[in-house]
């Protein structure tokens, strides 16, 4: 059968593309080079927290299918790029996925095909990494022989308002027909489309949000770190703050950052910079502040610990949500870790309490104990930290916690709890 879209990466971002595809009625499969993804699939489990089981099986039972083999990508009309890009060690871009993937493509290229990355790139990723990449696999020209188009993704996973298909997307090609051939396809099922002037340009348009997100988040930690020289109620502030109905974008302050993006994208227009020699200086200075917010935290617990023990070392600290989002199960960098590692090397006796973490390591290995009933767990505790407010954290129930409350979300209006 012709494949109308043939989507490669089948994780959190690349899933929900191809079910919002399906959903539309393009005739679509996925190519994904983790075996565990594609068994997931065929079995109807979701590999990723956005996309229920019954939405896998609707979608098999739509005629989707996922393989680990790159000839499915012969003949596709369009070819979608969801692959992951991370840091290196070093801190740099790493686009190894994006390249590896890219040759997959050019090696089974035929004219007409149109190819989108949406991977999160540098401005340049698509012009200097994935188009001679195409070109020299395929002895194809981009703009010429088949389009080529970057459109970056915008999901924001356990959102349950906004979705692939209502967001306004933005898209943009090598050339201006590239570009209309990006359109006539995400027409097919997004709402709203933007068109960028060009690839550069919608590559750091994905970047500046998320450096924008995560520069905010740091102004707000930073208040509310400056707190304790000054006693100010930094949740009063942004309260009061949030009522400008123009100007203000409200943030909220907490015990990091994580994520498989926000801590990550803004090293790639800084990095970039940086390479060309200019000073990219705002993410530096939000990356100094956001990594000081998990010390911050431990310090805070070890205060408890010690008011409420005389001594810190044997004492119980139950972390209250691990993810790094609310009601996402997702543990991706999060915060927790660098705090339940922090707490160990004290010496106490951290668990947690998640219902979207079954399991919950710090990165030398060690594993946290889990509690299932927060309740009780409440109770056989010395200080609870509340670090990612799941809808499942009761205000009423965490104010009736006998033991000390760290509540780093400034959820708990309580004079017995501790504010971040
Ligand atoms: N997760 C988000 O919320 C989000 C939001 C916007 C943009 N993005 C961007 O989307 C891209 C994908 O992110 P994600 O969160 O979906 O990653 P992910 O880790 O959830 O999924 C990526 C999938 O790609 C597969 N994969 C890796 N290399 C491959 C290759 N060479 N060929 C085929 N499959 C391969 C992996 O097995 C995995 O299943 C990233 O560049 C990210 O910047 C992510």
């Amino acid at each position: 059968m012709a494949l109308d879209l043939v989507v490669i990466g089948l994780g959190h971002v690349g899933l929900p593309l191809a079910r919002a595809a399906v959903s539309a009625g393009l005739a679509t499969a996925g190519y994904d080079v983790s075996g565990a993804v594609v068994s997931s699939l065929a079995a109807g489990r979701s590999p990723v927290g956005g996309v229920l089981d019954a939405e896998v099986r609707a979608m098999l039972d739509a005629g989707f299918h996922a393989t680990a083999d790159p000839g499915i990508l012969e003949g596709a009309q369009t070819v979608v790029i969801c692959v992951p890009t991370g840091l290196t060690p070093e801190g740099l871009p790493d686009l190894s996925a994006v390249e590896d993937a890219t040759a997959a493509v050019a090696a089974r290229l035929r004219p007409g095909t149109l190819v989108v990355l949406e991977s999160a790139g540098y401005p340049g990723t698509t012009e200097e990494v994935v188009r001679p990449l195409l070109e020299r696999g395929s002895g194809l020209r981009a703009g010429e022989d088949f389009p080529l188009a970057y459109s970056p993704q915008r999901i924001d996973p356990g959102n349950g308002t906004w979705n692939v298909r209502n967001t306004p997307k933005i898209v943009s090609g090598c050339t201006s027909l590239c570009a209309k051939y990006a359109v006539a396809f995400y027409g097919r099922f997004v709402d709203d489309l933007v068109v960028a002037r060009g690839t550069r340009e919608a590559e750091m348009v994905k970047l500046m949000e998320n450096s924008y997100r995560y520069i905010n988040i740091a102004l707000v930690d930073e208040v509310a770190l400056f707190r304790h020289r000054t006693g100010i109620d930094v949740w009063g502030v942004l309260h009061c703050a949030a009522s400008k109905p123009f100007g203000f974008a409200p943030f909220q302050p907490g015990p990091g950052v994580g994520g498989h993006r926000i801590p990550v994208d803004p090293r790639y227009p800084a990095a970039r910079a940086e390479s060309q020699g200019f000073p990219f200086r705002m993410p530096a200075a939000a990356h100094d502040v956001l990594g000081r917010m998990p010390g911050h935290v431990v310090d805070r617990a070890l205060t408890l610990l010690a008011e409420a023990r005389g001594r810190t070392e044997g004492g119980r600290v139950l972390l209250l949500g691990v993810t790094y989002e609310a009601d996402v199960a997702d543990v991706r960098e999060t915060p927790a870790r660098p705090i339940a590692a922090g707490l160990l090397d004290a010496g106490v006796a951290v668990s947690y309490h998640d219902p979207y973490a079954d399991e919950f390591t710090v990165d030398d290995g060690r594993a946290l104990p889990r509690a299932t009933d927060l309740q009780e767990a409440l109770n056989q505790t010395d200080v609870a930290i509340l670090l990612q407010d799941h809808s499942c954290y009761a205000r009423e129930a965490l104010g009736r916690a006998r033991c000390a409350l760290l509540d780093t979300r400034g959820k708990v209006a309580d004079s017995r709890v501790t504010l971040l």
